[in-house]
């Protein structure tokens, strides 16, 4: 719960300006917790603090390091970086390393979330032999119930694998199907992941055939820790370090901003 330090707080009320759902009022020029108001736990209005008067649950509520300053021609830079983003499916054998994929998914935590409700988590498979069996048990699912048969006749046909390229870690992002807005709040975070980690020199391709068997071959979710009841996957990534596949341009779009202004 958010609490106010009396004692530091001066009464701007820049933290009852920036609450979400008004959880913050004014009394006698100070503020106050209503009752009966959910707070979101956004820590905006701590954010807001001038005089780091607010905590919550007795610990800081924000990061306390001075607000960092973005370099300069940052937005151009941000917009070359989403620009020159690709979907990589050719890998070196080498896993992805452990803390750069650890920073990545605990920096995409600030990505926004409905109602701040934080759903997405996430499982990482960096054991060739796992890969190797999901791999098996999703291409024995696909020839027993001839659901997307281009997955099997790319792979044995072509030695084409359309659902994981030739990735050595795979990132799995689940969570709770009564959460406000799971899918576009994993939808969100792994955004955010992915372009954290191509900044990085982590190649990633969003896997969609692999969430969807993910979810539907009982025999693969066995290879995987347990899902918690009510829980499903929403989004997963193919991701190593980038083989033989260098883009030299930023390839056309040719669906670009479709607009009405109203
Ligand atoms: C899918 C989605 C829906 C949201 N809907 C609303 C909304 O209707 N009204 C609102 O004030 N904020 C909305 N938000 C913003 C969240 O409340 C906000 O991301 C969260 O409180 C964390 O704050 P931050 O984005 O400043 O980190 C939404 C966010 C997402 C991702
Ligand atoms: S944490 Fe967010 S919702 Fe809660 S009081 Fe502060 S600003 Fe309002
Ligand atoms: S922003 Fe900080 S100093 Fe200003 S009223 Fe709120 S708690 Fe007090």
């Amino acid at each position: 719960m958010i609490q106010i330090n009396r004692e530091k707080c001066v009464g701007c009320l820049k933290c009852m300006k920036v609450c979400p759902f008004t959880v913050l009022g004014a009394k006698a020029g100070r503020p106050y917790l209503k009752e009966g108001k959910v707070c979101l736990k956004c820590m905006h209005c701590a954010a807001a603090c001038p005089k780091e008067a607010i905590s919550f649950d007795g610990r800081d509520a924000v990061l306390l390091r001075d607000m960092p300053e973005l370099p300069e021609r940052f937005p151009e830079a941000l917009e070359q970086h989403i620009q020159t983003r690709r979907s990589y499916r050719h890998f070196e054998d080498q896993p992805v390393d452990r803390n750069t994929l650890r920073n990545a998914l605990e920096v995409a935590s600030w990505a926004p979330s409905a109602k701040n409700q934080h759903p997405a988590k996430w499982i990482v498979i960096d054991s060739k032999d796992v890969i190797q069996d999901m791999m098996e048990c999703i291409l024995e699912y696909v020839k027993k119930t001839g659901n997307s048969p281009e997955i099997a006749s790319e792979y044995e046909n072509e030695g084409n694998n359309v659902v994981i390229g030739t990735a050595p870690t795979l990132i799995l992002c689940y969570g709770r199907n009564n959460a406000i807005n799971s899918p576009q709040d994993v939808a969100i975070a792994m955004a955010t992941a992915e372009l954290i980690l191509q900044a990085r020199g982590v190649g990633t391709c969003w896997a969609g055939y692999l969430t969807r068997l993910c979810n539907a071959i009982p025999k693969l979710r066995e290879l995987l820790p347990n899902l918690p009841e009510n829980n499903s996957f929403y989004g997963a990534f193919m991701a190593g370090y980038p083989k033989e596949e260098t883009y030299l341009r930023i390839p056309e779009r040719l669906k670009r901003a479709d607009i009405q202004w109203v």
